[in-house]
């Protein structure tokens, strides 16, 4: 988890960017591409008082997604657990919330270190395309580049996270998986080449 600084300062930061954009003309407002979300919502760090409505909301949003286990929510929890969730962060609208974005460390065979992965990222299915996910990722990598991340992988569709810069890296894989669902953006230093691990969270299945 990120030390209680860290996090204070990072959170002042994406308020600070929530505040600006909405003394922005509605116009020139981001997110305003998503018509149906006319101010953006509130994106903060989880607290414990949050874990069964990210859990719910975490096996809700992969029902119907494809590629997937369907362990999401155990992922998460299992991460927690380990003290692994470098970053969680919650969208919340009114008193509702409506996603959830989580990072954890990542392990790197050729020993650079300060690489992160992202995911999983949760939207509530009724609020899908609304510019929430856009919202939960671009303040997560906020964060994380607040936290010192050398860079972050992430696994997914290619088409999704482009637009927040990962690309796929001929140096960086993920064994077993196509290398064009594996991207990567890099915060600082050079590009790392070697295979990358996610924690054994990831292999929680209850
Ligand atoms: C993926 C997810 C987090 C995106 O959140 P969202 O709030 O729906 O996304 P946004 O509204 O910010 O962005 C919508 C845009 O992303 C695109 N998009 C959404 N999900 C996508 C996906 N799985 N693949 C490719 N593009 C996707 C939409 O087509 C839309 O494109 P547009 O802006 O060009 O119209 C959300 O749809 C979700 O929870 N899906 C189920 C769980 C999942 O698949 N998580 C990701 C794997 S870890």
């Amino acid at each position: 988890m990120l030390s209680a600084g860290v996090h204070a300062a990072c959170e002042d930061i994406v308020d600070d960017k929530h505040d600006a954009d909405r003394n922005l003309p509605a116009e020139t407002r981001p997110n305003e591409h998503h018509k149906s979300i006319p101010m953006p919502i509130l994106i903060r760090a989880e607290t414990p008082a949050d874990n069964a409505v990210i859990e719910q909301l975490t096996a809700a949003a992969f029902q119907n997604a494809p590629h997937t286990n369907h362990t999401e929510q155990f992922i998460v929890h299992a991460l927690r657990r380990a003290g692994q969730l470098s970053v969680s962060l919650v969208g919340q609208d009114g008193n509702q919330i409506v996603g959830h974005v989580a990072i954890s460390p990542v392990s790197l065979t050729c020993g650079m270190t300060g690489w992160y992965g992202l995911g999983p990222i949760s939207v509530s299915p009724e609020r899908q395309g609304q510019g929430i996910g856009t919202q939960l990722m671009q303040s997560a990598l906020a964060e994380l580049r607040c936290l010192g991340g050398a860079g972050c992988v992430v696994l997914g569709d290619p088409a999704y996270y482009e637009r927040f810069g990962f690309s796929a890296q001929p140096g960086l894989v993920l064994p077993g998986v196509p290398a064009e669902y594996f991207q990567a953006i890099l915060f600082s230093g050079n590009w790392p080449v070697g295979n990358v691990s996610y924690h054994d969270a990831f292999d929680a299945a209850e």
